[in-house]
């Protein structure tokens, strides 16, 4: 694979170096100035958080282990590396840049954070991003507002290089999905599952770009459940899992959703949720508006739940009275690429502004108009959670609801299933059922 990267990364950065240009020019700046950052210190411990490096840093170049590093490039020149790499025996060393990437930028090697700071170019106007915490002793970050609302904008248009380590990360995580799968199935914990999906993902959690979510039976009704208990239930009626993988800094973020031995019903639910979800991807294609395929999301799922018995109501009422938002909660997806919840998803324009959500969809991550080169998230899913269904029973609503079907399926907590779909000018490229077929 990376043979087949130099080229891609080649253009890749003569693009970022492009948009950078005419980000700086909006607003006169002399340079770009990026930090990779520094850990975070756990409070009153001589311990850092899991080092995470800014993601404009990683939409530069591969480097994801680079506390303190810096990118520094003006127009027109070869951009600098400052790479820190101290001398230190306590810690493992970061090894000096090596690969693909490396003739592409001046690389200074630097002992310290501030031995970096002190090699920054001094004089003109800098842009410069980077977190405000922790700060940068000696740098401000001023993060010019103007200038990431441009880079922000066309990050959403994913090169061919991003979309070669996306499609990686996807395969990735498809190896691994199936590694859960067969632990599932075995009759593990929601531990044991986790545990053989980082195996086959030859990933650590800290690596991983979210932290996965395992659930087993009801525990698949916590939209974010990352409890991972240790002892296998008695029954494993369902799996939930959502969980993704990292290319050089690139994200993968895919959920699938099982049915145990011999639960033909969820596994039926499942089937008719699979097909729908097929059907939102299959739709992400330029000029879709992703806010009404969120929508158009909601009538679907209003029909399965109806075919399943669940609710005697048509679609349109079922939309309209708030009752699919009961058992689908959260948005249809988002952005994804250097992060699992990519930039932009609500921007208006390169100038910035933001698109609004449709009402009474306030959780929903992407309001834009697809584009080739966007790569999103098609997410949907159904859930048994007690606190809405307990909303739902206050809903005039209630009485076209088939309240003991509806228990019935509470043992199971809930499916969602989950692919990253890149736009294309023609059909869809969905990274994660391609990834999953080149497995089989
Ligand atoms: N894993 C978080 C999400 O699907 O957005
Ligand atoms: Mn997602
Ligand atoms: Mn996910």
């Amino acid at each position: 694979m990376t043979a087949q990267l130099a080229p891609l990364y080649a253009r890749h950065l003569a693009t970022v170096r492009k948009r950078t240009d005419e980000a700086l020019a909006l607003d006169g700046f002399d340079r770009l100035l990026i930090a990779a950052g520094a850990p975070l210190n756990k409070f009153l411990d001589d311990q850092d958080f899991p080092f995470v490096a800014n993601p404009h840093f990683r939409h530069w170049l591969p480097l994801t282990d680079a506390p303190g590093s810096w990118i520094v490039y003006a127009p027109g020149a070869k951009p600098t590396l400052l790479f820190v790499q101290p001398r230190d025996y306590w810690h493992v060393v970061p090894a000096a840049p090596s690969g693909y990437w490396v003739d592409q930028f001046d690389i200074q090697i630097v002992r310290s954070a501030a031995e970096a700071i002190a090699a920054l170019p001094k004089g003109g106007r800098n842009a410069v991003i980077g977190s405000a915490c922790p700060s940068i002793e000696g740098v401000e970050a001023n993060n010019p507002q103007a200038v990431l609302d441009y880079l922000h904008w066309h990050r959403s248009y994913k090169t061919s290089y991003e979309l070669a380590l996306m499609r990686e990360a996807s395969r990735v995580g498809a190896r691994a999905h199936r590694a859960a799968e067969r632990a599932f199935r075995g009759g593990h914990s929601e531990f044991g599952i986790h545990l053989a999906y980082l195996a086959a993902a030859r990933q650590i959690d800290a690596e991983l770009p979210y932290a996965s979510i395992v659930g087993l039976n009801e525990h698949g009704a916590v939209l974010h459940y990352t409890n991972f208990d240790r002892q296998p239930p008695t029954a494993h009626r369902s799996l939930l899992i959502d969980a993704g993988a990292s290319c050089a800094g690139y994200a993968s973020d895919i959920t699938r959703t099982y049915a145990g031995a011999g639960e033909s019903e969820f596994q039926a639910l499942i089937d008719s949720v699979d097909a729908a979800q097929r059907g939102f991807a299959d739709m992400v294609r330029a000029g879709q508006s992703y806010p009404e395929l969120h929508i158009h999301a909601h009538h679907v799922l209003a029909d399965v739940l109806r075919e399943h018995g669940f609710i005697r109501m048509n679609a349109e009422d079922a939309v309209a009275s708030g009752v699919t938002s009961a058992f689908f909660p959260h948005g249809l997806g988002h952005p994804i690429g250097v992060q699992v919840h990519d930039v932009a998803g609500f921007q208006q324009s390169e100038r910035g502004g933001i698109i609004a959500r449709p009402e009474g969809h306030p959780y929903l991550r992407m309001t834009r108009v697809l584009e080739p080169g966007m790569v999103v998230t098609i997410e949907p899913g159904l859930y048994f959670i007690d606190m809405l269904l307990d909303e739902l029973r206050a809903n005039p609503a209630a009485k076209d609801v088939d309240w003991a079907r509806v228990d019935a399926f509470r043992p199971y907590g809930g499916i969602r299933i989950e692919d990253d779909v890149a736009c294309t000018d023609g059909a869809p490229e969905n990274l994660t059922r391609d990834a999953f077929a080149q497995l089989a």
